[in-house]
């Protein structure tokens, strides 16, 4: 059975006093022995402060992004090894502002995927359709796109611990999101092109959903028997929201 995964995307939110409640409210509030791991993905300035907040906890910090090289003159940009040392352990690569506001290509996703694994961090891939994707009938294609580029450079052994998220750009921070069959269609057609590789490692991935999950919807989407968690942007920011989230996640396969 997959372990399901939580990750909370804090996106650019937060300040070190509301991180430092936000966490104080998740720790006291969190139930123990879960099942689901769970991940928390503050901006890389406050990973140091919640890696001390979060120690002794059941919670995981992960990274919102990584370079794809591994030192040097890269102004501005932070390494998959500074990730490790600050105490992360998932990072998240390709999410979608990424790739539509930075211009991040397939290629440089890919390579931010080979260099997170290759120092040991667990990569959540990101992908995911435009609207406009959706409706021309071509969001296979644009997730088998994203994945492929990954696949064909890393392989498929950081799925192994890793992850997918599906996360169509539509539904993100929308309000709107996929409905459980919309998301169970594109998870199902994720695992068999990741099967069409290696079915061993397929049917250990976790396949995370994302785009405006909240308490209310999340149970239904997890639900689904390709879906296997999610990665939380603005409910991951309310500790009652992220928590019962987390219960709904604890249950699903
Ligand atoms: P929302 O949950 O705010 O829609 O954001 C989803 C997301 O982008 C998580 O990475």
């Amino acid at each position: 059975m997959r372990r399901p995964i939580v990750a909370g995307n804090w996106k650019m939110h937060g300040s070190r006093a509301e991180n430092a409640e936000l966490i104080e409210n998740l720790l006291s509030h969190c139930p123990e022995n879960l099942r689901a791991a769970c991940v928390v993905c503050p901006p890389f300035v406050y990973l140091q402060e919640a890696a001390r907040l979060l120690r002794g906890s059941p919670f995981l910090l992960g990274g919102q992004d990584v370079c794809a090289e591994s030192h040097g003159a890269f102004t501005g940009e932070v390494s998959a090894s500074m990730l490790k040392d600050v105490g992360c352990e998932y990072v998240i690569a390709g999410h979608s502002e990424r790739r539509l506001l930075y211009r991040e290509s397939d290629q440089l996703v890919a390579r931010k995927v080979h260099a997170a694994h290759g120092k040991g961090l667990q990569p959540i891939l990101c992908v995911g359709e435009q609207l406009a994707d959706r409706d021309a009938g071509r969001t296979h294609d644009v997730v088998a796109r994203q994945l492929d580029a990954v696949l064909e450079l890393c392989g498929t052994a950081f799925l192994e611990q890793g992850a997918v998220a599906y996360e169509p750009v539509w539904a993100i921070g929308t309000g709107r999101n996929a409905t459980p069959e919309q998301a169970q269609d594109v998870h199902a057609f994720i695992r068999t092109r990741i099967a069409a590789r290696d079915a061993r490692i397929a049917a250990a991935t976790r396949i995370l959903y994302g785009g405006s999950v909240k308490a209310g919807n999340a149970a239904e989407l997890f639900a689904m028997a390709d879906v296997d968690g999610g990665l939380i942007g603005g409910a991951s920011l309310k500790a009652d929201e992220f928590l019962t989230i987390l219960a709904a996640a604890d249950k699903c396969g």
